[in-house]
């Protein structure tokens, strides 16, 4: 009788082994959505920044990798005109008209035009782009 009372504990501990591989096992690796830095920069970036790339920008951009626009990581280095980088995020479509690189990148992302953001002052351009330089990699 005292058999199956001596392997009962034992019995327990390995199931709970048991069920702790399999739950290592089933847990999926978390896709490349944001990486650590950009969830880490967006608490602590310049607030109307962040939060004007959220609501405007974030549907087609991410900062390090591409997604239906590029990464717009280092991208003031590729536009080395200031004003006719702002005059693009206001309006791509009068810039792609009449500059060979705009034109090309938008040959690239086939075709695909961006939308309009004829509101948004100097300011609010410098915010995004600071916040963008904030959560580079
Ligand atoms: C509807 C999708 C969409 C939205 C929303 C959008 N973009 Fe874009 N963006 C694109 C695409 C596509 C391109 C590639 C060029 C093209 O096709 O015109 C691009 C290109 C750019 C470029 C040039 C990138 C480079 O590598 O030179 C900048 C800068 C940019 N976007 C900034 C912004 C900002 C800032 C916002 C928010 C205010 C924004 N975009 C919102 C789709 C979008």
């Amino acid at each position: 009788m005292a058999f199956p009372f001596t392997f009962a504990p034992m019995k327990k501990w390995m199931w709970t082994g048991g069920l702790l591989l399999l739950l290592a096992c089933s847990e999926q690796p978390a896709k490349p959505v944001e990486t650590k830095k950009e969830i880490a920069g967006a608490k602590t970036a310049n607030d109307s920044g962040k939060q004007l790339f959220f609501n405007r920008c974030a549907s087609c951009h991410m900062v390090n990798n591409d997604l239906t626009g590029p990464a717009l990581k280092g991208v003031e280095s590729r536009w080395p005109d200031q004003q006719k980088l702002y005059g693009f995020i206001r309006n791509s479509d009068s810039v792609i008209q009449r500059d060979a690189y705009a034109r090309q990148l938008w040959l690239d992302y086939n075709q695909t035009a961006m939308l309009p953001h004829p509101d948004l002052t100097d300011e609010q351009i410098r915010s995004i782009l600071d916040y963008i330089q904030s959560v580079s990699e």
